[in-house]
């Protein structure tokens, strides 16, 4: 058996790197080294183009779609042409809808609350009287004992409603207007309907404040 020699071709293929072989086949097939296989780095002008479209696409949404809110939604609103004619929901509509979302869980469907825990809204001295003292109530809220139709309550206090700190609800002066206006005109009651103005004017004039006591509300007229 003869030792290959230095000169034998055998030799020279085995010292062959694998870059001069892929080359060398590459060569063969009539190929140029593959340049796609390479990443490249997306050019910045894109990156920037698409984060701006974004960006307009967000703003854009958040400036022209509708503020939904299903309790204040009204299905039977008219389309209006242009922004001067937007109609003015019904406030009876709205006023039904907000006391079925939630004033309904206390003082019930009839109005007549939950003895000796929630009052009664059909026929309440509160709901029927004086529009300066039930607007303060669903604004800013009642807590302590207050006699309703002859019974005592204060188990509970009245959730606050209004744009005041600490409320839950944060309902805006209209939309207080309206569940009063539906109030004091079901269950019996027939007091005169609540405007956003005389909830405004009490609201401007009473600012930020805490809950009610019944001995409060009975010094407003
Ligand atoms: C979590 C239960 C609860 C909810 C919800 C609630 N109330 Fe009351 N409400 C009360 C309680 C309790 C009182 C009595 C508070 C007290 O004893 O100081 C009261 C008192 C009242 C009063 C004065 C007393 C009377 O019976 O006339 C009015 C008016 C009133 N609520 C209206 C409303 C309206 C309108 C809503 C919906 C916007 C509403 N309430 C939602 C529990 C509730």
């Amino acid at each position: 058996m003869s030792d290959p020699t230095p000169k034998d071709p055998r030799l020279e293929q085995a010292g062959a790197t694998d870059e001069s072989l892929l080359a060398a086949h590459e060569k063969l097939l009539g190929r140029k080294p593959d340049d796609g296989a390479h990443y490249k780095m997306l050019p910045l002008v894109l990156l920037f183009v698409f984060s701006g479209l974004i960006f307009y696409a967000g703003t854009y949404l958040n400036r022209y779609s509708v503020r939904y809110d299903a309790t204040v939604f009204d299905e039977n609103g008219h389309s209006t042409k242009g922004v001067a004619a937007v109609a003015k929901a019904d406030p009876m509509v709205l006023g039904k809808k907000n006391f079925e979302a939630v004033c309904i869980t206390c003082h019930q469907a009839t109005g007549l609350g939950v003895a000796g825990v929630y009052p009664p809204l059909a026929g309440s001295e509160w709901v029927n009287g004086s529009e300066e003292r039930v607007i303060r109530i669903v604004l800013y809220g009642l807590k302590g004992p207050v006699t309703v139709k002859g019974a005592t309550y204060g188990a509970v206090a009245m959730p606050v409603f209004g744009k005041v700190t600490g409320s839950g609800y944060n309902w805006n002066d209209e939309r207080i207007a309206a569940v009063l206006t539906y109030v004091r005109a079901s269950f019996g009651n027939k007091a005169p309907a609540v405007t956003a103005e005389q909830v405004a004017a009490i609201h401007a004039k009473e600012g930020d404040r805490k809950e009610w006591s019944e001995e409060e509300l009975l010094k407003i007229k």
